[in-house]
């Protein structure tokens, strides 16, 4: 049973919290004055600001959930030995349990398994073929000079759909594209569990099996990226019919055995720090192995604090409760129902991760070259101290002749932390969105002061290319007066 599953006697449809809170952190609302300086000073870049100016962070869901009792409990027996800890081999064990793989290669996060997996196997003239891109393991890829091709269905662009799996790679598009560059060059197909950046848009067991079946008659390998895997498998629950009636666990294996690699970030699947690479083939074992104590660490530790391996051991089994891992999905559906009733251009179905905002059509009177997505998380920012993540274009990276590529969706992306916020702090997030919304035409363009030539989202400096920031706050105090 799930919190989307408890009915209310008045029909209105609640995500009821099925935990309940023992540890709290205050959280500072400052004036929309003091935002504006705040933006000014972080260069209208919602990653350079400081939590004392943020009311609700959702930046991310990575490294920022809520912890559980247990996982603090489990905290306290942490064994900080070098080699050979004890904590290493309960979380190998738990590896083993919730995922099905054998072996386990600790690395300090998800980044960190994409540089081993770059190191080992992308050459200059590979090509990697996946169904959609994350920031890291894109610059990863072209790090070690290879190249990659999303192949998803298109109806993963658009931006309003009732499509279960938005996230299916298209295996028709799969085929044609390894014939036409040779197996021998594509040295692993990836699959992301609910594409991140168009979404958190999950796949379908179906299409991770006929993904398997085209591996397969190549020869090829499947890295499967499963650092969103729990929430992926819950909506495969939800909604896939074969496995309605199927356990948590059955889902998730069902999934890493269709895949010769795993990797995950640990900030996101169990709740905790760190990150893995698991795979039942010893060969592969074999051919990464030595790469960890290069890199991260001994093999029994990896980068990570054993503390955070014992906490992710018990996060890996919590993820398959469904009471728990349900619990940012339906808050997600909630936030996302509402705003789409209000009128607010977000991405549908609602998916992991965090609520979308497709501030192309927000923004529309933006242009491209000017950040839709970059102007409507400042925006945002300035109007609630809530802070989202850009995620369009200035996410995106240069192309190999320095030229600027245009993101296929323009997204503010509206983390939701696992059992972090209240359903009222979601409400307001929703209130504040509305007012926005209907101001939108007070949103202006940003333009770049400082671009990093790596992953430039984290580090770069953006200006308003007018006074846009002070007529928006000036609307705001005509309109909340002296409300923070
Ligand atoms: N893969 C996916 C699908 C991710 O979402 C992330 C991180 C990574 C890999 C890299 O993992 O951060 O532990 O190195 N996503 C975070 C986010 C940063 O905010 O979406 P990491």
């Amino acid at each position: 049973m799930s919190d989307s599953q408890v009915k209310f006697y008045s029909g209105e449809e609640v995500p009821l919290e099925l935990h309940k809170v023992r540890i709290v952190q205050k959280l500072h609302l400052v004036p929309i004055e003091r935002r504006l300086e705040a933006l000014k000073e972080g260069g209208f870049n919602t990653f350079q600001l400081n939590t004392y100016d943020v009311f609700l962070d959702m930046l991310t869901d990575s490294g920022t959930n809520a912890m559980s009792d247990n996982q603090l409990a489990a905290m306290m027996q942490a064994d900080d030995a070098y080699a050979g800890s004890q904590s290493f081999f309960r979380l190998q064990k738990a590896v083993e349990d919730v995922l099905g793989t054998k072996y386990y290669l600790p690395v300090h996060q998800g980044r960190a398994a994409e540089n081993i997996l770059g190191k080992a196997y992308v050459r200059k003239g590979s090509f990697i073929p996946m169904n959609y891109h994350f920031t890291t393991a894109l610059a990863h890829i072209t790090e070690y000079g290879g190249q990659i091709v999303e192949l998803l269905y298109p109806e993963a662009y658009k931006i309003e759909s009732s499509h279960p799996f938005k996230g299916n790679m298209n295996v028709e598009a799969l085929d044609a594209y390894i014939q036409e560059k040779g197996k021998e060059n594509i040295p692993y197909i990836r699959m992301e569990a609910s594409t991140n950046l168009i979404g958190g848009q999950p796949f379908s067991i179906q299409n991770l099996r006929d993904v398997r079946a085209i591996a397969d008659k190549y020869g090829l390998r499947i890295v499967l990226d499963a650092s969103l895997l729990g929430e992926n498998a819950f909506l495969i629950k939800q909604r896939e019919a074969e496995f309605k009636d199927k356990s948590m666990s059955e889902i998730i294996i069902a999934m890493t055995a269709l895949a010769d690699i795993i990797y995950f970030s640990a900030r996101k699947l169990s709740s905790s720090r760190g990150g893995g690479i698991c795979t039942n083939s010893r060969a592969i074992y074999l051919e990464l192995e030595t790469l960890v104590p290069l890199f991260e660490g001994f093999l029994t530790y990896g980068g990570i604090s054993t503390r955070e391996i014992e906490a992710m051991a018990v996060g890996l089994y919590e993820t398959l409760d469904e009471t728990i891992i349900s619990q940012s999905p339906a808050f997600i559906k909630y936030f996302v129902d509402e705003a789409t009733k209000l009128g607010i251009p977000m991405i549908t179905p609602p998916g992991v991760l965090g609520a979308h905002v497709d501030a192309m059509a927000f923004c529309s009177h933006v242009p491209q070259t000017q950040y839709p997505a970059g102007a409507l998380a400042a925006a945002f920012f300035l109007v609630s101290g809530v802070r989202g993540m850009e995620r369009g274009s200035v996410s995106n990276q240069r192309d190999e002749n320095g030229n600027e590529t245009y993101a296929d969706m323009e997204l503010l992306r509206l983390a939701v932390p696992r059992r972090v916020f209240t359903l009222s702090q979601v409400k307001y997030v929703i209130d504040r969105l509305k007012w926005l919304h209907d101001n939108r035409e007070l949103i202006g363009g940003l333009k770049f002061t400082y671009e990093p030539p790596v992953l430039r989202f984290f580090m770069g400096k953006l200006t308003p290319v007018s006074d846009w920031a002070e007529k928006l706050m000036a609307k705001f105090r005509k309109d909340f007066g002296d409300s923070l």
